[in-house]
Parts: C-alpha cells; sequence; structure tokens
C-alpha cells in the first residue's frame, strides 16, 4: 500500500498530571507516565503547557526535556509567555492550539484564517530556532491553505467531532467527518504539509484513520490514560500500538 511513512504515536501524558493536581500532590508523575510510554511503543510525548497550568507544570517541562529519549512535542497556545518558554527549551515539535474561545473555529480548531498575519509572525523564531511548527486545525480547507501560508511544517486535524458522533452512535454523521478527515489528509499532503490527527480517538475510532496513506503520526491522550486504570498505561499504549499497526497492513 502506498503509504508515506510510519504512522507515529505520540502518547499526551497530561491527564496523568490533571490526577496528580486533583490532591495537589507529587503522584502519579507524569514523566514516570512518559518513560513508561517510550518502553510501551510510543514515538513521542506530547504535553500541554495551559496558560492556567491545570495539568501540566513547568517543571514538568523542564523534566520531560531532561529525560526524554523521544522527541517532545510541546502544544501551547500562541502568547508571549509560551513562546519564552518554547524558545528555552526547543523542543523537537511545538504544536500551536486555541485556549480561548474566540481563538477557536466552529469545529474547535485553531481559527487560522482570522488570524493568519499575527500567527505567521508568532511562529517564525519557533521555526528558526529548529522546533517543527505544527497547527491545531479542523478539516477544512480555508484552514489548511492558512496553515501553509503562515509557513507551518505540519497540521494536526482535530478529530473530536468524528469520535464525539460516533461515541454517540451518530454513525452517519461520524462517517461524513470521517471522510472529511481523510479528504483533507490528502488535500494538505498534496500542498507539502505533514499530517498528523488527535483528539478524542479511542480503540473503537484509531483504525479507520490510521489507514489513511499520508498521514504520519497520531496523538492519543486521555482514552489511554483512562484506559490504564483497566489494563495498566503498557498494556493500553501496546493495544494502541497493534491496532494502528493492523491498520496499516503491518501485523
Ligand atoms: N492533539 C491535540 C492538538 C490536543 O490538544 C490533544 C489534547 O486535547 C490531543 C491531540 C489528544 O487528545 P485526547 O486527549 O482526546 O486523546
Amino acid at each position: 500500500m502506498g503509504y508515506f511513512g510510519k504512522l507515529r504515536l505520540g502518547v499526551n501524558i497530561d491527564h496523568v498530571a490533571t490526577v496528580r493536581n486533583a490532591r495537589g500532590s507529587a503522584y502519579p508523575d507524569p514523566i514516570r507516565a512518559a518513560l513508561m510510554a517510550e518502553e510501551a511503543g510510543a514515538d513521542g510525548i506530547t504535553a500541554h503547557l495551559r496558560e492556567d497550568r491545570r495539568h501540566i507544570s513547568d517543571e514538568d517541562i523542564n523534566r520531560l526535556v531532561e529525560t526524554l529519549s523521544v522527541p517532545l512535542n510541546f502544544e501551547m497556545a500562541a502568547t508571549d509567555e509560551m513562546q519564552k518558554i518554547a524558545l528555552r527549551h526547543k523542543p523537537h515539535a511545538v504544536c500551536i492550539v486555541p485556549e480561548k474561545r474566540e481563538e477557536r473555529t466552529t469545529e474547535g480548531g485553531l481559527d487560522v484564517v482570522q488570524d493568519d498575519n499575527r500567527l505567521a509572525h508568532f511562529i517564525a523564531p519557533l521555526r528558526e530556532a529548529g522546533s517543527r511548527v505544527s497547527i491545531f486545525i479542523a478539516a477544512d480547507q480555508r484552514q489548511i491553505d492558512a496553515a501553509k501560508r503562515i509557513g507551518a511544517q505540519v497540521i494536526e486535524l482535530h478529530a473530536g467531532a468524528y469520535c464525539d458522533l460516533h461515541a454517540e452512535g451518530r454513525l452517519e454523521e461520524s462517517d461524513a467527518e470521517l471522510e472529511r478527515l481523510r479528504e483533507m489528509s490528502s488535500y494538505a499532503h498534496s500542498l507539502g504539509l505533514e499530517v498528523h490527527v488527535g483528539h478524542g480517538l479511542t480503540y473503537k475510532t484509531v483504525k479507520p484513520v490510521a489507514a489513511f496513506p499520508e498521514v504520519m503520526e497520531l496523538n492519543i491522550g486521555h482514552f489511554l490514560i483512562g484506559e490504564a486504570i483497566f489494563l495498566g498505561l503498557q498494556p493500553a499504549i501496546s493495544e494502541m500500538r497493534r491496532l494502528m499497526d493492523e491498520a496499516r497492513g503491518l501485523l
């Protein structure tokens, strides 16, 4: 089959920190989870340092940068504070995500069309520092065109609508969203953008997306951390890896 590269799994560890912060204790430690995820076959670790620090902390990011042997994908809002932090750490990848309602499209991705000039200036120094810049957007041609125009190297397509509709049993609508993701993955790839997909993926929704030949990375967090309660973190990740490999025709 004509795949355009290995499908990488980025494990998002934010919600290990959510559980830790619920008690203000030191455990569970998201860095321990990141190291276990590496052992279980994660190709990268994703962490979102939110402006309100509701889960991942600045110290978590320091420790991840020091400890990880796989690439760190640093998710952040397009703010001056986050830009300074990213320029200090120079992570392998930076993914720009919306945090405030007015920064979002109706589908929940970043509204690049409305804010293209500012975002172009915002990402330029991150690229110059050597980070690969990804923009989290809806599967919408205008947003993809805008991401290309501002100089992003990667887009991450928002899978939330597809996954939510699937979970509600609205299968015709979720199939339509899946089709949109498929078409827009192909369109973005034709423009020379690397395509990632994330948000809301589960064992039930991952395979059709993993089978898109143009997609090179999936970022998955909440479901895996939840499933870890029942299976343990490493078996939960290994099962996701297996489903992705199966969808890719590798098993
Ligand atoms: N990709 C991006 C850009 C995200 O912001 C998130 C977290 O919302 C994810 C992927 C992971 O989503 P989830 O935790 O639902 O798997």
